[in-house]
Order: structure tokens, then C-alpha cells, then sequence
């Protein structure tokens, strides 16, 4: 049977990050390429199809799908027809997500494939990756996408940071929201542990939200002034419920320099106090120590434990040594 490869995109300077979580969950997985944002493993384990590949879960990749060949960019059209002639593939029945990692050159699709590309690609479309490392090396590979599987190129969404925002936080839960599709609505209100100095706090205030911003740290004088927001200038370990807010709770964001395993038990015991509505926690893990990658299950046991049974552990592309836990109430999607 020949050898499968199985490709994955990270963010730049997190390739380590990836290797470990690969040996600590897919020990038959060993790796074959590495380049920055870009690694190729070989699989010794049972075999992924372009239907099942969608289910190898990696916190630390942006994309992951079935690696099947790379060319020179002038070889690649007729590269991609041979192979997926080979395995029963039809091009028309793909989308292509085309990007490049890494390197300024960029492959043109559209012309060389004569079809659109790096359109949203909605749940049960399979995709071709086509993705540039070099004007020499055009890498691609398949993969169906299924739930919790991000529907942009890469995972490359854009969003726009207002230039009123006190941090470039708004990003990671700007992205995070919109690549996981999470519905926030104009009624909810938040619980934002770790909210200084503002730009999660921000992005939540401009969905229309209430928020209540909890940190030692001052907040921005901005955010201070406006109406949907209050501040509890105070640390997570000393806050008691009768210090927080008495009205229904929807969600909490929670983004501390704090050890995760502590964090954790922190703001769970704090949202007991709103357990009967409490619809999801979204809790960035800082990965200070490598030890932190084997933990990642067990991260997100506790959330199970404390009755949440939709669980989403991924980096998103701002995302530096961290990762987002998505912790709902609800059934997946
Ligand atoms: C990464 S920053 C948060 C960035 C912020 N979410 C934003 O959007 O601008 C981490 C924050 O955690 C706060 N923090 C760390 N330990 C804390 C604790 N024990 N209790 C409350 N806040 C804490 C720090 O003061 C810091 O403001």
C-alpha cells in the first residue's frame, strides 16, 4: 500500500508546539517535512481518506488535510489532474483554497485553474489546498470540512481593528468568533476575566453586549465611560459570587496571565454562581511551558466535568504561544 502523508499549517514560530502535540496524541504519525508554518508527517497508523481526514484534531493547526504531492508552479495544473485521476478524483467537485505560508509569492490560481478560489466553504465541501512556499514549491492536499473545521484559507480570516481599541486582543476573539461561528447577541452579557487593558472587551462591546471586566490591572479610560460596561478592579483568586453580578450571565471570556490549570478552577467555581444560564466559556490557554500540550484533554475534562459538552481546543492565526478552549453548553452544530 503507499506511504500517506498528512499536511499541516501552523502559526510561524509555533512549529514545536505542533511536533509535541503530534507525538503526545498521534504517535503513528512521524514527521517527514518541516518548514516554517508548514510540516508534513507520514502516516504508520490506520489511513485517513479526504472524508475522515477532517476528524484528526490538532489544536496547534490552522489546516490540516491529506497531503498529496507538491510541484514547480508552471507543473502544478497538470500535477493536481494526474493525481486526482489517480485516486478517482474529480477537480470539479473541489473548491481551491490557494495561499501561500511563509514567503511573498503568491500562485495564481485563478488563472492556471481558470475557477474561483478562497471562497467561504461551507460544511461538507471538499477543498484543495494549493499552498506556496516558494516560487519553486507549490505543496496541495484534500480535505472535506466538517464541524469545528474553519472555513477560511489557512483559517485566514479578515478583521478590521478599530483604531479606538486599547489592545490587539480584539483580534484573537474577533477571529475566534467568526472562524468557530459563535452567535453573540446584542442581549448577552459577559463575564471578561483578565479584561485589561481592553480589546477583547472592546470587540465584545461593539456586539452590542454587557460587559463585566475583571482584572488587577487598570482597564482603558474609554472603555471606563462606556454604558454596557463595568469594571471590578480585582483579582480572580480573591473575587467571591457576591461580588459579581446578580443578573442572568450568558458567557464568559477569560484571557489571564495565570497558570491554565489554575485559571480553570478560578472561573469555574466563579460561574457556578450563573450555571442556569450560562451558555459557553471561552477561555485562551497560555502555553507557557511545553508540558502544558499534553494537558490539552485533560484541559478540557474539567469543562466536562462542570457540564459543557461542546469543546473546541484551536489557535487561531493571532494566537502566539496560546490557544483558545471553546467550552459550550449547547450540542455541537
Ligand atoms: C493577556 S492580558 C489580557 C488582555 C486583555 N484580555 C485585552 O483584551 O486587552 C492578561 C491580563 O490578565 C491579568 N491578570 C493576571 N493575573 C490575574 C489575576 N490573578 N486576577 C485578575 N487579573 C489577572 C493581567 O493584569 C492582564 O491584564
Amino acid at each position: 500500500m503507499n506511504d500517506q502523508f498528512i499536511f499541516f499549517c501552523v502559526n510561524i514560530g509555533n512549529e514545536a508546539l505542533l511536533k509535541e502535540e503530534v507525538s503526545a496524541f498521534y504517535p503513528e504519525l512521524t514527521l517527514s517535512y518541516s518548514r516554517k508554518g508548514f510540516l508534513t508527517f507520514k502516516n504508520k497508523g490506520i489511513k485517513y481518506d479526504y472524508e475522515t481526514i477532517s476528524q484528526l484534531s490538532i489544536t496547534f493547526a490552522t489546516r490540516v488535510g491529506l497531503c498529496l504531492g507538491k510541484a514547480w508552479p508552471d507543473d502544478l495544473n497538470s500535477t493536481v489532474k494526474n493525481k486526482f485521476q489517480e485516486i478517482g478524483l474529480s477537480l470539479s467537485e473541489c473548491m481551491i483554497h490557494n495561499y501561500s505560508v511563509n514567503t511573498e509569492y503568491s500562485y495564481d490560481a485563478v488563472s492556471e485553474f481558470g475557477v474561483p478560489v478562497n471562497k467561504y466553504s461551507a460544511d461538507g465541501k471538499l477543498v484543495l489546498n494549493l499552498i506556496a512556499l516558494s516560487e519553486k514549491e507549490v505543496w496541495f492536499g484534500v480535505h472535506r470540512v466538517a464541524s469545528d473545521i474553519t472555513r477560511y484559507p489557512n483559517s485566514r480570516v479578515e478583521i478590521d481593528i478599530p483604531d479606538s481599541s486599547p489592545s490587539a486582543a480584539y483580534r484573537k476573539i474577533a477571529e475566534t468568533a467568526e472562524l468557530f461561528s459563535l452567535k453573540f447577541s446584542e442581549r448577552d452579557s459577559w463575564l471578561d476575566f483578565g479584561c485589561s487593558p481592553g480589546g477583547a472587551t472592546s470587540f465584545l462591546l461593539s456586539t452590542g453586549a454587557k460587559v463585566w471586566g475583571i482584572d488587577t490591572a487598570d482597564i482603558d479610560e474609554s472603555l471606563l465611560a462606556h454604558k454596557n460596561f463595568k469594571f471590578i478592579k480585582a483579582s480572580v483568586q480573591d473575587l467571591s459570587h457576591e461580588k459579581l453580578p446578580d443578573g442572568a450571565i450568558d458567557w464568559v471570556h477569560v484571557d489571564l496571565n495565570l497558570n491554565p490549570k489554575q485559571a480553570i478552577k478560578e472561573v469555574l467555581r466563579l460561574c457556578k454562581k450563573y450555571n442556569r444560564t450560562l451558555k459557553g466559556v471561552v477561555f485562551t490557554v497560555q502555553v507557557v511551558k511545553m508540558e502544558y500540550i499534553k494537558s490539552i484533554e485533560d484541559f478540557e475534562d474539567t469543562f466536562y466535568d462542570w457540564g459543557f459538552f461542546t469543546m473546541i481546543s484551536r489557535q487561531v492565526p493571532s494566537h502566539k504561544k496560546e490557544y483558545v478552549l471553546i467550552a459550550q453548553r449547547g450540542i455541537r452544530r
